[in-house]
């Protein structure tokens, strides 16, 4: 009722069309949570020989400084992977892909103590240059991240991590720029518990600021 009085006031005013949507506008409010979305889903490898390598896939991750490069992971204590991580004191964050997505899924509900997570999902363990966990060789990127600090936050314990080493797959780089295209790898996002793969280009960073490029236009054709 209250919005029909209003719209039909709004169309005989002329009222500004944003407003009318402010107007309409309804939120649902939720008790205090983590709805930062979408994530990446990683897969984290530790272990400091075979027979302890194991993966987890984890959301609670991001970079939290540019130089030196660093990131975190957010583990719970009851994750296998988390008394590995703490004895070894590093990990390597492989990428997702859609390739992956099974994978990535199936190392988020088993448990290394009941599974050998990489000959299960015929992943193959590949020796990090600066660290003892293994890279996972099918991921298009890895990064290799030392343990500078523990915190202990509540649910889960944040490992505040070094990244001291990074690595592309060749098959990415463009072969006549030699630029590294992440995007042909079809990497995979994490929203609200759906997988998501990542769509459209829609601009540069920075493209909102950028000037666009005048076309010169010749006005007079026979002046070249
Ligand atoms: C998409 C996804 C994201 C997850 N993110 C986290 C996370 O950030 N931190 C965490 O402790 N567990 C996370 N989990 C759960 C663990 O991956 C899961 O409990 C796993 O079985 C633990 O393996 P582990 O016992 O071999 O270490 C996630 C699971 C999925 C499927």
């Amino acid at each position: 009722m209250r919005g029909t009085c209003f719209l039909r006031f709004a169309k005989s005013t002329n009222f500004p069309h944003s407003l009318i949507s402010i107007f309409f506008m309804e939120k649902i409010t939720w008790k205090p949570g983590t709805m930062l979305y979408p994530l990446p889903a990683v897969m984290v490898s530790c272990g400091a020989q075979p027979e302890e390598y194991n993966i987890i896939t984890v959301a609670w991750t991001g970079i939290i400084n540019t130089d030196p490069p660093m990131c975190y992971i957010s583990l719970r204590k009851s994750r296998h992977s988390h008394g590995i991580i703490e004895k070894n004191r590093d990990f390597v964050i492989n990428l997702t892909t859609r390739e992956l997505a099974f994978a990535t899924d199936w190392c988020g509900v088993k448990s290394g103590r009941d599974f050998d997570k990489f000959k299960e999902m015929k992943l193959h363990p590949a020796k990090a240059d600066k660290v003892k966990s293994p890279l996972i060789a099918e991921s298009p990127v890895n990064l290799e991240c030392v343990v500078k600090e523990i915190k202990e936050l509540g649910s889960h314990d944040m490992f505040l991590a070094e990244i001291v080493a990074v690595h592309g797959d060749k098959k990415y780089l463009d072969a006549e720029t030699g630029v590294f295209d992440l995007a042909k790898a079809r990497p995979i996002a994490y929203s609200h518990g759906k997988y998501y793969v990542l769509g459209d280009f829609i601009g540069k960073f920075g493209f909102s600021v950028r000037k666009k490029k005048r076309t010169k236009v010749n006005r007079n054709p026979k002046k070249r």
